[in-house]
């Protein structure tokens, strides 16, 4: 199944992605994520976006676009695949149909309280990027990853400054991807308010597993 999560900054997407690629047996591919590791590596990419990223402003159309069309050509996309956090922009979502089919679009209906409560408490390994709270999800020991031993950090672009960014740019740029898919047909909302387990109940009933 070719699947896209859709949502807000915090709405929990990555989260969600963790259980939903033990259902459906398929990889998460988050442009967020690779971004994050090019940056750790220093590479060429992470060093382009570093400053738009902690500012929580979008990278470029064509640098994400690209990034994604080489990631869909790989092996283990065969059976299918979850795009977390890709397509952002209309521009993005028109590129997507040139070099892929997608099945079904989650759109994670969630308040601006409750993403500034995820964003808040958010904790991420550094290592793995397994995604921790301070108050709903905390690692056993502080600050050390319970899956890989990682340390365990504040993502730069949950400082408020960045996160108010974020949402205005979701607001403007990624909200209009809602009408976008449901013109076509395509898009299951999903209540994201609940704790995670709840939603996975949610996720498999709308697609009919
Ligand atoms: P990205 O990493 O995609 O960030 P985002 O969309 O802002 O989303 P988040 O990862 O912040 O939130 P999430 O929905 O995954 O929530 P999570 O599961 O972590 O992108 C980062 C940046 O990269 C962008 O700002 C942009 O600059 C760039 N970028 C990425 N893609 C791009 C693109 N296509 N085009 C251009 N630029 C792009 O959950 C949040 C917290 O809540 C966690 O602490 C978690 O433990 C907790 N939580 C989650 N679910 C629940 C629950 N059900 N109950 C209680 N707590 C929960
Ligand atoms: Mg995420």
């Amino acid at each position: 199944m070719k699947l896209i999560f859709l949502g807000p900054p915090g709405a929990g997407k990555g989260t969600l992605a963790v259980k939903a690629v033990e259902i459906l047996n398929v990889p998460q591919i988050s442009t967020g994520s690779i971004f994050r590791s090019a940056i750790a590596a220093q590479s060429p990419l992470g060093l382009k976006v570093k400053a738009i990223i902690d500012a929580g402003k979008l990278v470029d159309d064509e640098t994400t676009i690209e990034l994604v069309k080489e990631r869909l050509t790989q092996d283990d996309v065969k059976n299918g695949f979850i795009l977390d956090g890709f397509p952002r922009t209309i521009p993005q979502a028109q590129a997507l149909e040139t070099f892929s089919t997608i099945d079904k679009v989650i759109n994670f209906d969630i308040p601006d309280s409750g993403v500034l409560e995820r964003l808040g408490g958010r904790r991420v390994c550094r290592m793995c990027g397994f995604n921790f709270h301070a108050i709903f999800n905390k690692p056993s020991k502080e600050d050390v990853c319970d899956h890989c031993g990682g340390e365990v950090y504040i993502r730069d672009d949950d400082k408020p400054e960045a996160v108010q960014k974020r949402l205005e740019v979701y607001r403007e740029q990624t909200a209009p991807l809602i009408d976008f898919y449901r013109e076509k047909g395509l898009l299951l909302d999903i209540d994201a308010s609940p704790m995670v387990d709840e939603i996975a109940v949610s996720f498999k009933k709308a697609l009919g597993l």
